[in-house]
């Protein structure tokens, strides 16, 4: 039988060393490992699984040695340049950027969610953005029951979803406070005690990016193209886990009863929903977790069948590392 042969490819980036965590948990039934990132990093070291290994350039020939699987975790540039030549050359690639996201011909997936379309691939799936992620995790239980008719997002994303970069400048403006006057090396303000509703570039109709990415791909994994949603993504000056205030409204009526047992028995969901003992999901329930936390469930009086979501979850595991690493398990 061939050797499974994986490469991660992005490896000393935030996501990569989760990745890398990630995978030394699951111990898969991986026969070789490669880790690739740009040239600043080659020659770095990484320890994984007992072992050393060297981190390597990444080049046009990197997938001459015949790899079964590749994660990228490396931006959108570097994945359109090359996921396609690993997957002309027979890996299967695992991409967490955006830049294959919508192509009609890549899958989209969260495991917990359409497991079916990974079967579907054509050397490349993609794993849908962090916030996409947990949101669809909770919807999905929802709509197949009640039939959702419309969604609105407003997000409360934490700064390691910026990579590192992203961390530098909330540390650097916790050393430097109160002053915020100092180099920002990923975002456009300061980010320590502060919140910016801006998360990716801004689009010509107003929206930015990112809320454009949460409205498409949640239409693409609910497959429903129609789908009326809006979004509004802010940055918040937490280290990791992104929260979200999802507002729901569906075409059935509900029992509210009724419908936190479907999120209760729904895979890949923690339901702590106690209002009257103050219980409810926060960033830190949730670091370190693959899970995706769902709280302060109750209905949304203004409409005729609505209810209102606190959605909780680690945006550098479920967000991206882990729910790749359980696309290559069920590859497996
Ligand atoms: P490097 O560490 O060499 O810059 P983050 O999102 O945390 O900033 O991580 C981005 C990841 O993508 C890093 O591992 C980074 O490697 C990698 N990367 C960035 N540019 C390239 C490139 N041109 N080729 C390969 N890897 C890249």
């Amino acid at each position: 039988m061939n050797k499974n042969k994986l490469a991660i490819v992005g490896a000393t980036g935030l996501v990569g060393q989760t990745i890398l965590k990630v995978l030394e948990e699951k111990k898969l039934p991986i026969e070789e490992y490669a880790f690739f990132a740009s040239s600043r990093s080659a020659g770095k070291k990484i320890h994984f699984l007992e072992k050393e290994y060297t981190v390597q350039e990444l080049t046009t020939n990197s997938f001459d040695e015949g790899f079964t699987y590749a994660i990228f975790s490396a931006g959108g540039e570097v994945a359109k340049k090359y996921a396609p030549i690993a997957a002309a050359k027979g890996c299967i690639v695992i991409d967490n950027s955006s830049a294959f996201r919508m192509d009609g011909d890549v899958p989209l997936v969260v495991p917990e969610v359409n497991p079916g379309e990974i079967s579907n691939h054509q050397g490349i799936i993609a794993n849908p953005n962090c916030s996409t992620i947990q949101a669809v995790v909770a919807l999905k239980p929802l709509d197949t029951k009640y039939h959702i008719k419309r969604i609105v997002y407003s997000t409360y994303q934490a700064v390691s979803g910026a990579g590192y970069k992203g961390v530098l400048d909330f540390q650097n403006g916790i050393t430097h406070y109160p002053s915020t006057s100092y180099n920002l090396a990923k975002f456009p303000s300061p980010i320590f005690n502060n919140c910016l509703p801006h998360i990716d570039i801004f689009l010509e109709n107003g929206y930015t990016k990112e809320e454009e990415k949460m409205i498409n791909e949640t239409r693409k994994i609910l497959k429903k193209p129609d789908l009326a949603i809006t979004a509004t993504t802010v940055r918040v000056p937490v280290l990791n886990s992104h929260s979200e205030s999802i507002n729901v409204e569906f075409e059935k009526d509900f029992e509210l009863s009724e419908l936190k047992e479907v999120l209760q028995k729904a895979p890949g969901i923690v339901v702590k929903d106690d209002s009257y003992n103050e219980m409810y999901p926060t960033t830190l329930d949730s670091n370190d977790k693959d899970e995706v936390f769902v709280g302060r469930i109750r209905r949304d009086f203004s409409v005729n069948s609505g209810v209102n979501l606190w959605v909780v979850a680690d945006n550098l595991r479920k967000g991206a590392a882990s729910n790749a690493v359980q696309i290559l398990e069920k590859l497996l």
